[in-house]
């Protein structure tokens, strides 16, 4: 776990995370140095300890205003209610299906929550920020978000790639290279694209394309110049008709186990 800055204003808490063969996956949450600061998303709960610890060092937990909850898979919420007892402004910004997903776990007190659709927008002082479903995601619940202040679009999983190294920069893997992982991360992670209306995913890539972010930050991607929105968007464009992912069955499993079982008795 540790922190960099993706621009003047914007930190990334970041966490690298082995993905079982298939490559290394980035755990990105980030801290807008608004007037009203913002922490998208919470980092895993498995790390919320380091997660704590790394967030310090970029601001005090206690100045935060917002959290805006992307959606509520366990590698976004991890600190959340932690965050939430510790500073009663905190306020938490979710779609209303991100509140009812969470009250099977761990509810969200409803006088904390500020509840946002695509399109409408929140005011942090400085700044708006504008809800964005973005064109790939695992979670209904997905909310995105463009920073009218900064021009940041933060796209939540959609972008993520899979990669052998996880550098702070995406312009730092190479042009195939991050194609290949985003494509490959897209099959498993949004597999519904391959069954999806080519046409209507085409308008969906416009409609990022046209927000003309200063950067996109994915939640599962280093941090991305607006420049190189073209690459990213072109490999999406490539996943309704990529291969399907399908994960390891039974009979790998014990080969795996097999292995291991060789490895430790040698
Ligand atoms: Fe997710
Ligand atoms: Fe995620």
């Amino acid at each position: 776990m540790h922190t960099y800055q993706a621009m003047a204003g914007v930190d990334v808490v970041t966490q690298t995370v082995d993905v079982g063969g298939f490559g290394n996956l980035a755990v990105n949450a980030f801290v807008i140095h608004a007037e009203e600061p913002v922490l998208v998303d919470t980092g895993s709960v498995m790390a919320s300890d380091d997660f704590m610890h790394a967030l310090g060092a970029v601001i005090d937990p206690a100045d935060l205003r917002w959290v805006w909850l992307t959606h509520t898979d366990f590698d976004h919420i991890g600190s959340l209610h932690r965050l939430l007892e510790a500073n009663e402004r905190l306020r938490v910004v979710t779609s209303f299906l991100g509140v009812g997903i969470m009250g099977l776990a761990a509810p969200l007190p409803m006088d904390r929550v500020y509840l946002v659709n695509p399109g409408q927008a929140v005011d942090v002082g400085d700044r708006m920020l504008r809800a964005v479903r973005p064109p790939a995601f695992d979670n209904p619940i997905t909310m995105g978000l463009h920073d009218e202040g900064s021009g940041v679009f933060f796209s939540s999983d959609c972008f993520g790639a899979l990669l052998d190294e996880v550098p702070e920069r995406a312009e730092d893997v190479t042009e195939v290279t991050l194609r290949q992982g985003q494509v490959l991360w897209a099959t498993v992670d949004s597999s519904w694209l391959h069954s999806v209306d080519r046409a209507r995913f085409a308008s969906a890539l416009e409609q990022v394309r046209v927000l003309e972010p200063t950067m996109v930050l994915s939640s599962h991607l280093p941090a991305a110049q607006g420049t190189s929105l073209d690459r990213l968007l072109g490999a999406l464009a490539e996943v309704p008709d990529a291969s399907p992912f399908v994960g390891p069955d039974q009979a790998a499993l014990e080969l795996m186990l097999a292995d291991l079982t060789g490895a430790s008795g040698r």
